[in-house]
């Protein structure tokens, strides 16, 4: 590998916060190496019509508690092709740069293997994701967040559950896991929590709640993870009406959406994501790239980029056992 000189560093994919943290976080450790840091806007999409800037010390002042992304974020259908990304790799030499920081979810991680292959680039991986849906760290920049965020409207909705003697479907964001939903869940009692990796049919789904509501339970909450498996909170509730069994149930659906990715990020995610972004910076200079940096049982560990995006992160089935048990 040619000598590093230059780091560039963009966020990509659904924002998450902490992102901004984490930005500040490679920044900062690669100006004390004496690296150069190019950030690169609008992720793949920017790569591709070379929005890049210098990053100083100041640039990334004020940004650690706040969500979004400085960089500004994208999915780009043009780094699909091999046209779009050969001219992102041309945009990226002509700019003296030699290895990355890729801030996002899996299909940032997927891009930066493509880039690493086809053209030669170090990368190092940090995994930003609402999701934490990726193997190779315990959890993403922005779960802790997002699931608090979520929590918070979750206790709102207890208070009209409650007060109307209602049922609430709430759908959470998690793509096609239910991280988010069963750490929601159990955070707000949620009397069931469906989640794609212990996939229900609408059947068994109607006749757990049929057992709540014979258990003389006034007002209950839901909560659902959104995907494709069973086209979330809207579908259950249109099959609830045709069965005899729901006549008089009072049922209202709240789909939770986008809320769950803004705001101010936690402490915990704060933290996360400049260990990440430290160590991100600090793996390129020890030469180990194509990696992802995650933190597994509190440690920093590396993983081959290829291997997160190949391999699927399974919910503990001890914390789905835990929810049944105590919900
Ligand atoms: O991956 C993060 C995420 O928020 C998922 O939970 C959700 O399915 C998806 O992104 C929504 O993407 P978009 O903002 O492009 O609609």
């Amino acid at each position: 590998m040619a000598q590093l000189t230059r780091i560039g560093v963009y966020t990509s994919g659904g924002d998450a916060p902490g992102m901004n943290a984490c930005i500040r976080a490679v920044t900062r450790r690669a100006l004390v190496a004496g690296l150069k840091v190019i950030g690169i806007r609008r992720g793949y999409a920017g790569m591709i019509s070379g929005e890049f800037a210098e990053m100083g010390r100041q640039s990334v002042s004020n940004i650690l508690q706040t969500g979004g992304t400085i960089l500004k974020s994208g999915r780009s259908t043009e780094f699909r092709t091999k046209a779009g990304r050969l001219q992102a790799a041309k945009n990226l030499r002509n700019a003296g740069i030699n290895a990355l920081v890729a801030i996002g979810g899996d299909g940032t991680l997927h891009g930066a293997t493509l880039l690493a292959e086809e053209h030669g680039f170090a990368v190092v991986g940090c995994p930003g994701t609402i999701d934490n849906d990726l193997y190779g760290t315990d959890e993403s920049i922005g779960f802790d967040t997002a699931i608090n965020t979520a929590l918070d409207s979750i206790d709102k909705i207890r208070d009209t559950a409650d007060a109307h003697e209602r049922l609430f479907l709430i759908e959470v964001m998690g793509r096609d896991s239910g991280f988010i939903a069963l750490a929601c869940g159990i955070g707000a009692g949620a009397e069931l929590i469906v989640v794609p990796e212990q996939l229900e049919d609408i059947e068994s789904i109607k006749d757990r709640l049929a057992e709540l509501m014979s258990e003389k339970h006034r007002s209950s909450i839901v909560v659902i993870a959104e995907g494709p498996s069973l086209n979330g909170a809207q579908t259950i509730a249109q099959a609830l009406p045709r069965d005899e069994r729901f006549q008089d149930l009072d049922l209202r659906v709240t789909v939770l959406g986008h809320v769950q990715r803004g705001g101010a990020p936690t402490a915990r995610d704060r933290v996360l994501a400049t260990r990440l972004g430290v160590a991100a910076v600090e793996s390129l200079i020890e030469g180990h790239s194509n990696v992802m940096v995650g933190v597994v049982d509190g440690k920093i560990k590396r993983t081959p980029i290829a291997e997160v995006w190949s391999r699927r992160k399974s919910i503990d089935q001890t914390t789905l056992e835990l929810a049944r048990m105590v919900n």
